[in-house]
């Protein structure tokens, strides 16, 4: 007997594309069953608890640092969302958005590329909602997040290292070009959803958490999801906060998640001319952040988030040194350091230096 979850109930005719609103050329039903899954999911589920992450003061890794006490550095935790990143967010507003528009029906498979964070979040997702999921993903990604994708029942396709993320992209268009009917690609990379879940979400956050006073907003660029959304509600509370998008330096690099606009495809849903200011952070200074954050602050995050950190010190140094006037810097931190424990994040000769360095400190 066909599972009656398998079909799609209700008809609730839509057209696929706004074009073709009144043509009826292609149609697509929503599935009523799943949406009062999802409904029901969001109020009681693990899903329930995304977003709404804390924002921390780091005041002793500003001392550390030899900043000046005008300066606060602020850091938004993203790994405290259930599927560990920022990423839940967009996940769980692409899913949303598929789901309602008709997109995303229970037969179809959810398929997309992703570094990893993106991934774990959609399986968390999916786990939750009983749907199928295939995810195009580097080789390269750690140990931890491949692990994490197979234990919430991900289907991995194992893409070229050397590649990158725009291999696994690549790998991801061909997979779906051979049978669209297929699959749901929700597509981080040009899915407004993605953007419009941190302008809804991580920015109002910010701005309530921090009294609505922010100087500097400081996030890395993987899709540009985060600095597009987050950003730019931002600068509706305040259009004088400064944006920073920050890349890694090297074409090669060990800062996971992030990517150089120089050398990659630029994603669709992000505007080069957007931030008002690019720094670029090496891998080894980045991880250094990682490691002192967690050392001074107890604060357990990845590279991506150091490279962040990274970014704010240089702005401190930079831009307000001299400055008497208070200003309040806002970081991104996308997850914690836990999925990197494979790497060499925290096996590293400098990492016990710095141990040795700082442990008993006060
Ligand atoms: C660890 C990490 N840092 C930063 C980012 C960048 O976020 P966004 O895609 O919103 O630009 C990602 C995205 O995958 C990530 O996984």
């Amino acid at each position: 007997m066909k599972d009656e979850g398998t079909r799609e109930v209700k008809a609730r005719k839509r057209s696929k594309h706004k074009d073709n609103e009144n043509s009826g050329i292609e149609e697509q039903k929503v599935d009523e069953e799943l949406i009062k899954r999802f409904d029901e999911a969001k109020k009681y589920s693990v899903i329930s608890k995304i977003g709404n992450t804390p924002l921390i003061r780091l005041d002793r890794l500003r001392s550390y640092l030899g900043l000046p006490e005008n300066i606060t550095i602020w850091g938004k935790l993203e790994g405290f969302n259930p599927g560990g990143s920022v990423k839940d967010r967009p996940a769980l507003f692409m899913i949303e958005d598929g789901i309602r528009k008709g997109k995303l029906t229970r037969d179809k498979i959810v398929l997309d590329s992703t570094s990893g964070n993106t991934g774990i979040a959609y399986a968390m997702i999916c786990a939750v909602l009983g749907l199928k999921l295939k995810l195009c993903i580097p080789s390269n990604a750690s140990f931890e997040r491949l692990k994490i994708l197979t234990i919430f029942g991900a289907e991995l396709v194992l893409t070229n290292p050397l590649e990158g993320s725009d291999g696994a992209m690549n790998e991801c268009a061909k997979i779906y070009e051979k049978n669209p009917d297929l699959y749901f690609k929700p597509d981080q990379y040009s899915n407004p959803a993605n953007s419009l879940s941190h302008y809804k979400t991580t920015a109002p956050e910010i701005w309530e958490d921090t009294g609505g006073k922010v100087d500097f907003f400081v996030a890395g660029v993987g899709t540009g999801g985060t600095i597009m959304g987050a950003g730019k509600r931002l600068k509706e509370f305040n259009p004088n906060i400064k944006v920073v998008a920050v890349e890694p330096e090297e074409p090669l690099h060990g800062l996971e998640g992030l990517r150089n606009t120089k050398f990659s495809i630029i994603p669709s849903i992000f505007d080069v001319n957007f931030p008002d200011m690019y720094l670029r952070v090496k891998t080894e200074d980045a991880f250094q952040m990682s490691r002192l954050v967690a050392l001074i602050e107890g604060i357990f995050v990845g590279p991506s988030s150091g490279a962040v950190l990274k970014a704010c010190e240089i702005i401190a140094r930079k831009f307000v040194w001299n400055g008497t006037e208070n200003c309040s810097i806002v970081a991104i931190f996308p997850d914690s350091g836990d999925r990197y424990f494979s790497s060499r994040l925290w096996e590293d000769k400098r990492f016990t230096d710095l141990i040795s360095k700082i442990r008993w400190k006060k």
